[in-house]
C-alpha cells in the first residue's frame, strides 16, 4: 500500500484520486462555483472523503481537505498516509491552502504524498514537507500540554 519513500502504489493512488473525484461531485459551492474533493488514505487502508462546504457568510467556508480530516477523525482515524485533491474547475493541479496544509500535518508525516489533480487529469505530487517547510511546531506534535 505505502511504499518506502512515502509514496503509494499506483492502484491505491488511482483509487484515492477516484474517491476525491467522487467527493467533488458532492461539493456545496454555489458562491465560488469551484468544486473540490479530497480523499485521505488512512493508516488502516480505508479512504475517507471530504468536499468543500460554502456558506453565504463567505468566511465560514470549509475546504474539502479539512472536511475530510474532520470526517476521518470523527470515525476514529487519526493517521493518514496520503491525500488526493481533485479540482474539476481548476486549470492546474490545486494544492491545499495554507490552513489545510497545517491541519493535514497534524495527522500525516512530512514525506507523505499530496496528490493534486486538475480538470484535465493533470497531476502534481508534492510531499507535505514541500508544501509546509520549516514547520516550527513539529516538535509539539502529539505532545499536547498536560
Ligand atoms: N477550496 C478547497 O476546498 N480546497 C483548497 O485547497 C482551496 C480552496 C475551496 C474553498 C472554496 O469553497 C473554493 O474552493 C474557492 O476557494
Amino acid at each position: 500500500m505505502a511504499t518506502e519513500h512515502g509514496g503509494v502504489d499506483e492502484g491505491v493512488r488511482d483509487g484515492l484520486v477516484a474517491a476525491a473525484r467522487d467527493a467533488a461531485g458532492a461539493s456545496y459551492s454555489p458562491y465560488s462555483r469551484f468544486r473540490v474533493g479530497a480523499a485521505l488514505l488512512c493508516g488502516d487502508g480505508t479512504i475517507v472523503k471530504g468536499t468543500n462546504v460554502e456558506n453565504r457568510s463567505y468566511g465560514l467556508t470549509i475546504c474539502a481537505e479539512r472536511s475530510a480530516v474532520a470526517t476521518a477523525v470523527t470515525a476514529g482515524r487519526v493517521a493518514f498516509l496520503a491525500v488526493a485533491i481533485y479540482a474539476p474547475d481548476s486549470d492546474y493541479p490545486l494544492s491545499p491552502c495554507g490552513a489545510c496544509r497545517q491541519v493535514i500535518s497534524e495527522f500525516m508525516p512530512p514525506d507523505a504524498p499530496v496528490i493534486c489533480v486538475d480538470r484535465a487529469g493533470r497531476c502534481a505530487t508534492y510531499s507535505l514537507a514541500e508544501l509546509l517547510p520549516h514547520d516550527g511546531l513539529y516538535e509539539l506534535k502529539d505532545r499536547p500540554l498536560d
